[in-house]
């Protein structure tokens, strides 16, 4: 039998799978998570589903394991999918874990796989409607957060300690970075033939989102919800169904992008009844 396209997906979350279980059949899937329970899981109810999913540790955070993340999956084959959604939120870590996690290790995921990715190979990472909503930076600032090697993200003026208000402004300044991240990537993978996109969900119910509903913010995301054109919070089954067209044939002319998909919520926060 001829080998399988290899996939990867950093991030066992709800996100991550809908997006793995929508075009993750018939390929050799590797999951890594920082908690392996949550791999696990992942990978048994894909696994009982006829997928082939194998879980791995795996923290974002360092760059070390995402390298050996990486290497476990090329003993496989080439990687030819990369499916990016890990993230801690704003009511579930500090800012230095956030900014960690979300801003650097996204960047550093990039990085690593864009040096591997398959000739065609495509990619798919999550960032956020918070990245959108925040003011604007100067251009030099987004062409510091896009080209700035990983490695010295951290200790870019902006995102020292006295910059960063709260873990929610941590959060919009990582996702915006993980959008112009992307787009400077994409100009790297494109040398190989290899696209990479973002997705930038508003609110979608999953256990992250739970834990914002339950956090010193939750009212705050009800209302944001509630008063938005869709009217009610997303599903990870159609955050997946955007991925599945920046994964496919049919996206093969969308590389650098960002796509927000978020029942219309920032378009209220800055026209409509959300405005502050
Ligand atoms: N749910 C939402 O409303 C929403 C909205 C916008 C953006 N997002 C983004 O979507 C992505 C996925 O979120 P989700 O809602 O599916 O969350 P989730 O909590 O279901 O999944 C996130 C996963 O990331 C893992 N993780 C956390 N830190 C890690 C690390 N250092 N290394 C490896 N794995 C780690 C967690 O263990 C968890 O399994 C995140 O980037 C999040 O910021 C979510």
């Amino acid at each position: 039998m001829a080998s399988k396209d290899v996939m990867i997906l950093t991030g066992a979350g709800q996100i991550g799978m809908a997006i793995a279980r929508r075009v993750g059949y018939g390929k050799k899937i590797f999951v890594g998570d920082k908690r392996l329970e949550n791999a696990r899981a992942v990978a048994r109810t894909m696994n009982d589903a006829g997928f082939d999913v194998t879980p791995l540790e795996m923290d974002l955070s360092s760059r070390a394991s995402i390298r050996s993340f990486i290497a476990a999956a090329q003993n496989a084959g080439e990687i030819s999918i990369l499916v990016n959604a890990v993230g801690v939120s704003p009511s579930q870590a500090s800012i230095e874990t956030i900014l960690k996690v979300d801003l650097y290790g996204t960047a550093a995921l990039l990085e690593e796989v864009g040096n591997v990715i398959a000739p065609g190979g495509v990619g798919v990472t999550i960032s956020s409607q918070s990245g959108h909503r925040m003011p604007q930076l100067t251009a030099e600032e987004d062409a510091l957060l896009a080209c700035t090697p990983a490695e010295a993200l951290l200790t870019l003026d902006i995102l020292q300690p006295g910059r960063i208000r709260d873990t929610l402004h941590a959060y919009q300044m990582a996702k915006r970075c993980n959008e112009k991240r992307v787009m400077a990537e994409a100009v790297r993978w494109g040398k190989r033939g290899a696209r990479i996109n973002s997705i930038s969900p508003g609110i979608i119910v999953t256990p992250l989102a739970i834990d914002e509903f339950n956090g010193p913010r939750g009212d705050f995301y009800k209302n944001m919800f509630a008063n938005c054109p869709a009217g009610r919070p997303g599903t990870a089954d159609e955050v997946a169904n955007v991925a599945e067209l920046l994964l496919g044939e049919k996206g093969a002319f969308i590389t650098g992008a960002d796509f927000l998909i978020d029942g219309g919520a920032t378009a209220s926060y800055f026209y409509g009844p959300l405005k502050p």
